[in-house]
């Protein structure tokens, strides 16, 4: 469980995020931060390129940040638009990789929480690591 302040301090990172964003082409910028379980945030922000199909998502770009220093427990990821738009369903499928209990909180960049849902909400009965555990 976070505290409403840390919600908001979440939701202020990933807005810092959002200006980082290179989204020259949909000029539709995303910003995300993510919260360990350890208390430390890494940052992430939507990276478009002239080959549309290589564009890397806010959310995505948080996660790789992250656990390329080697953290893989999330506790909450704020996820920064100019409308509180949801995350697509790759980066859903990339969040449930990591555990479907992380809270998402789904903002705009002045600051409201339009949701906050976990990623089992975002997507149910997701296929995961466990399905290529199973020996049946
Ligand atoms: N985008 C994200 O960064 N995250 C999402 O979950 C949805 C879409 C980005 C990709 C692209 O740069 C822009 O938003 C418009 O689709």
């Amino acid at each position: 469980m976070i505290t409403l302040d840390q919600k908001q301090a979440l939701v202020q990172k990933a807005i810092l995020a959002q200006q980082n964003a290179y989204a020259p082409y949909s000029e539709y910028k995303v910003g995300a931060t993510l919260l360990t379980k350890s208390g430390k945030t890494f940052s992430g922000a939507n990276v478009e390129n002239a080959v549309y199909p290589l564009t890397i998502c806010a959310e995505r770009s948080a996660v790789v940040n992250a656990v390329s220093a080697g953290e893989q427990d999330f506790e909450a990821m704020a996820v920064v638009t100019r409308d509180g738009g949801s995350p697509c369903g790759g980066c859903r499928q990339v969040m449930a990789e990591f555990g479907v209990d992380m809270l998402v909180l789904i903002a705009d960049d002045s600051g409201h929480i339009h949701h906050e849902l976990t990623v089992e909400q975002l997507l149910p009965h997701s296929f995961n690591a466990k399905n290529l555990q199973s020996s049946s």
